[in-house]
């Protein structure tokens, strides 16, 4: 056999290579096999052109080494088509083994969105905020310290019943309890900041009720409380007012009750003008024309005093309302269950 010259080694590789492909490359083993043949490291043909190109008289070797750069180009460009094109068809393969069909219009799908109750607490929050007031947060698991007693409810006072308490550790020194309402958080802050304070608490709450359409052993709160210098009831009736025209529109009247509750003196329950029948009287609001909607008072000056302000400058207001309720009122919900049970038919119209 004559020998060929040496140049023809470029043009034998790539021919080799070409006929190699030609035949058709189906396997991953084939693959393998192929690509061990020509790029190999060790035993290669492609690193074999460069070996040979050192053996190469001078003038020789820069037209014998650019024909060999292009014929490594062109074959290692073709085993990564090879590798792409194997790795389709082995995905197909699966899916096919696995029953998807590729070919079918995909499911679309849905933006998800915020719960009922969390867009309340938010825009309830933006509110606040805007008046310049800071979120605070506290413990569920609570004292019995923080729950009654510096608010004013001592050991045995009946209004204590009011409040359905899940015990949490009754022997402890001062019991454990989940917190009854966000009020707890009050004093926390009050202890923690001084004045001035301007901070409204969201948080879950906890009483010991049987489910039904308005009740619910956990649900949600937002506590709002103002301690500074010359802070009156018109301060709380403005902020108030304010609160309740943002959420429910600037029309809405709101009225303020004398109620008792043990850690603010006056307290006050507000209500406003069911905005279902402008106070005609419908099943909203029970015939009445008014809607409950939120407990408030100023703060008693005892509760200030113990947490180190002098009663005689600094005074405040608190209050408290329930998100379900304005969730329930505002959407026009009738079952307070809907906000727990995670069926997406109910919440996907907000
Ligand atoms: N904490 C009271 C409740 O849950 C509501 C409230 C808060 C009343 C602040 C007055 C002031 O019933």
């Amino acid at each position: 056999m004559a020998e060929r010259p040496l140049d023809d080694a470029v043009e034998r590789v790539l021919a080799a290579f070409r006929e190699e492909v030609g035949r058709g490359v189906s396997s991953r083993s084939e693959f393998e096999r192929v690509k061990g043949r020509f790029l190999g490291r060790e035993k290669g043909l492609v690193p074999a052109l460069f070996v040979q190109l050192k053996s190469l008289p001078p003038q020789k070797r820069a037209s014998f080494g650019a024909r060999a750069n292009a014929a490594k180009v062109e074959i290692e460009n073709a085993v990564a088509d090879l590798a792409s094109d194997l790795e389709r068809a082995e995905a197909d393969s699966r899916d096919r083994a696995a029953g998807v069909d590729v070919t079918l219009p995909g499911r679309r799908a849905r933006p998800g969105g915020l719960h009922p109750l969390t867009l309340v607490r938010r825009r309830i929050e933006d509110i606040f905020l805007r008046m310049g007031y800071s979120i605070a947060d506290g413990p569920e698991v609570e004292s019995d310290f923080h729950n009654f007693e510096a608010l004013n409810f001592p050991p045995e006072h009946p209004a204590r019943d009011t409040q359905d308490t899940l015990l949490l550790d009754r022997k402890a020194r001062s019991p454990l309890l989940l917190r009854t309402h966000t009020s707890p958080v009050q004093i926390r802050e009050m202890r923690r900041h001084g004045a001035p304070l301007r901070i409204i608490v969201p948080g879950r709450v906890y009483r010991r009720d049987e489910v039904d359409a308005t009740h619910s052993p956990v649900f949600h709160q937002v506590e709002g409380l103002v301690v500074d210098r010359g802070i009156s009831m018109a301060d709380l009736k403005g902020t108030v007012t304010t609160f309740l025209g943002e959420l429910f529109g600037r029309d809405t009247h709101a009225r303020f009750i004398p109620t008792f509750f043990p850690f603010v003196e006056p307290g006050m329950q507000v209500n406003i003008d069911c905005f279902i029948c402008r106070g005609v009287g419908c099943r909203t609001c029970h015939r009445s024309g008014w809607i409950e909607i939120l407990g408030a008072g100023m703060v008693h000056p005892e509760i200030l005093a113990a947490q180190g302000y002098d009663p005689e400058r600094y005074t405040g207001f608190a209050f408290g309302v329930g998100v379900e309720r304005i969730a329930l009122l505002r959407y026009g919900v009738d079952d307070i269950r809907h906000f727990y049970a995670n069926d997406l038919r109910f919440l996907r119209q907000f």
